[in-house]
């Protein structure tokens, strides 16, 4: 009998910390590309379970929650992000990290409004969870058979594009390995909101090839299959 279709664990969108009750720290991410990779999946006969911070409305009503095959779970924090991942990873096998996650949170959100001071706020920031580092380090130990597909969004520095995109390829090379994961998707801030963008796919093993310009909707796709082969090599890890 052909074993059961990995289901997908998909993170989506931006997380938000909060400063005060009116106020808060977050990020340019729709959560589109997410939710594409979540319809391509549910499309190829997967089970999904898809957690995404806050949303735009037309991307939230794109995949309502009553569809079936998905679970559908609404996070508004890193942290909250962090706990509901743990939660339903023993229910998944691929994971795509789509989630544009924030790499800090303030230290003490306020219960009250801040009030304006003349002489200005300094807010201190902590470092929050590395939610896919952690994946990586559960899958070099007690999840050997976990998928992992993370995101690099890199501008480079350098004076010249060359010295940038070679900056950008070194750091998703990087990510890719101190992560341990098995695939990684390479894009840039460009990528935010937008429908197309250029992307590149950088396998643990071999390079997917050159950075293209594609569709999300293409990518979300790609990505599917990418990680239901990933997923089969595990399976019978000798053919590979
Ligand atoms: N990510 C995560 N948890 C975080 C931050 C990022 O799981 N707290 C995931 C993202 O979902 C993405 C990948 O890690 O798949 C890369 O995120 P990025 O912020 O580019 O990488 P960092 O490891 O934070 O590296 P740096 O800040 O040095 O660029």
């Amino acid at each position: 009998m052909p074993p059961r279709p990995p289901t997908f664990l998909i993170t989506a969108g931006p997380t938000v910390e909060d400063i005060d009750p009116v106020r808060f720290i977050s990020n340019r991410a729709t959560g589109k590309l997410g939710f594409l990779t979540a319809q391509a999946a549910l499309a190829g006969g997967h089970r999904v379970i898809l957690i995404h911070g806050p949303v735009p409305e037309e991307v939230e009503r794109s995949l309502p929650a009553r569809t079936a095959g998905l679970m559908k779970v609404a996070v508004r924090s890193a942290d909250e992000m962090h706990r509901r991942v743990q939660r339903y990873l023993q229910d998944a096998q691929v994971v795509v990290m789509s989630a544009a996650v924030a790499d800090f949170t303030v230290e003490a959100p306020s219960n009250a409004k801040l009030k304006k001071r003349e002489a200005g706020l300094n807010l201190r920031l902590k470092p929050t969870h590395d939610i896919l580092a952690e994946l990586g380090e559960q899958k070099r130990t007690q999840r050997k058979d976990l998928v992992l597909i993370g995101f690099a969004l890199e501008t480079g520095r350098g004076s010249t594009e060359q010295a940038r995109a070679a900056e950008r390829l070194r750091e998703a090379y990087r990510k890719l390995t101190t992560k341990n994961l098995d695939a990684l998707v390479l894009d840039t801030p460009a990528a935010m909101g937008a429908d197309a963008a250029e992307f590149r796919i950088l396998r643990a093993a071999r390079d997917e090839g050159n950075q293209q310009r594609l569709t999300k909707r293409l990518l979300a796709r790609r990505l599917i299959k990418l990680g239901r082969e990933l997923w089969l090599e595990r399976q019978h890890p000798a053919s590979h």
